[in-house]
């Protein structure tokens, strides 16, 4: 089989990594790619949110198979035009895809289901959104409703925030995705993620992950795309995903199938628990990054299998095997990330890492040049490892990340806190 992966992350190394530890993969060629891609697959040149050059490429390269991994493709119809021109596709639709792409629709989409989430209202009048919040009282949580690479999401603890939050947003701040808020009520407990195969009946799922987002030890500081990740998440016990998959992840597939528009791909379900109670947060329309890393290293082969199902509709007949493994991801990011940062800085040691079923630096943000890894990006590098234990995990990615010579990143010290005591 050929196959190619859009995209050009950490998420996509580690999606790289996997599909070539399955022997039905012949080629494999990610677009755009990276300095870390590049060593185990072929990059190409690619337009990855033009449909129609991405369906020619895939033409002219006798691709069998697409998995897309960013969301940008997807909510552009990226799958669509691929799947149109006759191609096997792992992503949803663009009408699928609107679960990440409109906040608002979500939110509808769980009043039809019923789904458990946090009592909301909708505005597109900067007015009656400062009313509604006066009215409600802080903490409340603003939200543009597209896409806003993460940013796009403010937890006001006060009503002077939440109200700067409106004139931003109204502002032009998120350009088109603010054209519109969801207003919020303030969820309390343990934030947790879990992923779901779906292929538009059947739902399996694959793996539970834990994030930490903000950019500094402590939970600290300025929220990011993702300091470092840990699976399995232990408040997602098996009790806990049959009643999401009952009370959330089903209900949606059913409304999304009622509406004609079914969903097929990964579904990332962000969640809230607390007092033995699961509230969405959030769905993404992908695999999360870094989560994908720790859940890659953990899959390994099958994960390929499982995306082919996933695209063919026969999750029904698919199973997952489980290790009984726990494995850590530590980001390596730019210097002032998520601020601004130097780009083009110079990453040293990286092929004295060990590199085996266990422990893998998966690249993120990095390009080759002068026949070096320069970083491109804030997030650059992921230190990733399995062990027994959760403590055995986090040693060997900390001793990758502690043996990266690169004075301009950083990573937390602190990853995997809340399950590691
Ligand atoms: P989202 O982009 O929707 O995942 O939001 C980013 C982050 O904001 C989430 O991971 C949560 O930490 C936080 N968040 C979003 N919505 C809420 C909410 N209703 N209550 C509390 N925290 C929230
Ligand atoms: N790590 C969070 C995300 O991928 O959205």
């Amino acid at each position: 089989m050929n196959i190619l992966i859009l995209g050009g992350g950490g998420r996509e190394h580690s999606l790289a990594w996997a599909v070539l530890q399955n022997p039905k993969c012949d080629k494999l060629i990610v677009a755009p790619g990276n300095a870390g891609i590049a060593q185990i697959a072929e990059c190409a040149d690619l337009d990855i949110l033009n449909g129609g050059a991405v369906a020619q490429f895939c033409e002219e390269n006798s691709i069998d198979f697409i998995i897309v991994g960013p969301e940008a493709p997807l909510a552009a119809g990226v799958a669509d035009d691929l799947r149109n021109a006759g191609f096997l596709v792992f992503g949803p639709s663009k009408e699928a895809a609107r679960l990440e792409a409109s906040k608002g629709f979500t939110k509808e989409i769980c009043d039809a289901a019923g789904a458990p989430t946090a009592g909301y209202a909708r505005f597109d009048q900067a007015d009656a959104a400062k009313d509604y919040i006066r009215a409600e009282g802080a903490p409340i949580v603003v939200k543009a409703d597209g896409l806003a690479a993460g940013k796009g999401v403010i937890v006001a603890m006060d009503e002077a925030t939440a109200l700067d939050a409106i004139d931003d947003m109204f502002g032009g701040e998120f350009g088109s995705a603010g054209a519109e808020v969801v207003i919020e009520e303030f969820m309390e407990g343990e934030e947790a993620s879990f992923f779901v195969l779906c292929d538009g009946k059947n739902a399996l799922p694959v793996g539970t992950a834990q994030d930490h987002k903000r950019a500094y030890d402590g939970d600290e500081g300025p929220n990011t795309g993702g300091m470092g990740a840990y699976s399995p998440a232990p408040i997602l016990d098996e009790a806990m995903q049959t009643q999401v998959m009952d009370q959330i992840v089903y209900p949606t597939l059913r409304e999304m199938a009622a509406r004609g528009t079914p969903y097929a791909g990964v579904l990332y379900v962000g969640l809230m628990i607390k007092d033995g109670q699961a509230r969405l947060v959030e769905y993404n329309c992908r695999f999360g990054d870094p989560e994908c890393q720790v859940l890659m290293l953990r899959l390994g082969a099958q994960a390929l299998d499982l995306m082919i199902a996933a695209a063919e509709g026969t999750l029904d007949r698919a199973k997952v095997t489980w290790a009984d493994d726990h494995a850590m991801t530590v980001v390596l990011a730019a210097k002032g990330y998520p601020g601004s940062y130097d780009k083009g800085t110079v990453i040293g040691r990286l092929n004295d890492l060990p590199e085996n079923s266990w422990e893998v630096c998966f690249h993120a943000g990095t390009t080759t040049k002068d026949g070096q890894v320069v970083a491109t990006g804030g997030r650059v590098l992921n230190a990733t490892a399995r062990g027994k234990t959760v403590a055995e995990a986090r040693d060997r990615a900390y001793a990758m990340a502690d043996a990266i010579d690169w004075p301009e990143g950083f990573y937390r010290k602190d990853i995997g806190w809340r399950v590691l005591g």
